[in-house]
């Protein structure tokens, strides 16, 4: 039997309240699975709905119908807590923007997941040294968000989502507050750690070339993904 995908979408759909009251459906029998080891992107139109399929797909918010899958657990209908515990052996997610914790230093929100998880701080110090160092970034190890800039916020923030070594890693729109040579040192880094861990990527972004280096590239339109 082939192995089942790492994620699996069955026709999500997702509306929202829009300020007349009535409801706008952004997503429209949504389906989609990705395989181990698989990369993929997204592109589509802003406000075409592509942080919302990524907030579902990373149980951010839930869907209007329809199921998703964490490999074979559907995790529509699970609690907060029930979501926390298993994403973190899971997924690392990338925000559009960082959502670094403000009072923490690179290194320490690097290092936040590993907290969480009560795993071994000072094993996994070291490989956040390391992930700054790919990311070019290892004097700010000690600054505090705030005193970084907007490029090297988004590099912090892919850090910690691939400190755990996740099986899936969502980012949307990593490389947005990048120039093109930290963006793609940032998309290359980004491909040779999900090889070397083995990880599935899913990948948002509005740049053809870096749309390209994935494997399969969808896009969003009026609320369906087309191949692209
Ligand atoms: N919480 C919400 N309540 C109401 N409408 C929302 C909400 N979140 C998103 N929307 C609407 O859903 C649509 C899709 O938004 P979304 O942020 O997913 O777009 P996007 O494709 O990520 O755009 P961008 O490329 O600009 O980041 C937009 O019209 C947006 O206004
Ligand atoms: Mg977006």
């Amino acid at each position: 039997m082939p192995p089942s995908p790492i994620l699996s979408l069955k026709n999500v759909t997702k509306q929202f309240h829009s300020p007349g009251g009535q409801m706008t459906a952004v997503l429209q029998g949504i389906s989609l699975a990705v395989e181990s080891q698989q990369t993929v992107s997204i592109s589509g139109e802003s406000g075409s709905g592509k942080s919302t399929l990524l907030h579902l797909i990373g149980g951010l918010d839930s869907p209007f119908s329809g199921s998703i899958f964490w490999k074979e657990k559907q995790i529509t209908g699970l609690s907060i807590d029930q979501l926390a515990a298993l994403r973190q052996n899971f997924m690392g997610f990338i925000f559009q923007s960082s959502n670094l914790i403000p009072e923490l230093t690179a290194l320490e929100n690097i290092l936040f997941p590993v907290r969480i998880a009560h795993k071994n701080l000072s094993h996994y110090r070291s490989k956040a040294m390391d992930l700054l160092h790919h990311l070019h970034i290892p004097k700010q190890a000690k600054q505090i968000p705030e005193k970084l800039s907007g490029g090297e916020r988004q590099r912090v923030a892919i850090a910690r989502a691939l400190i755990l070594d996740p099986e899936l890693v969502v980012a949307d729109e990593p490389t947005g507050n990048l120039d093109e040579k930290n963006a793609t040192a940032a998309i290359e880094l980004l491909l040779k750690l999900c090889r070397e861990f083995h990880s599935s990527l899913i990948f948002v972004t509005h740049n053809v070339s870096f749309a390209r280096k994935m494997q399969q590239s969808l896009t969003l339109k009026s609320g369906s993904l087309h191949v692209a």
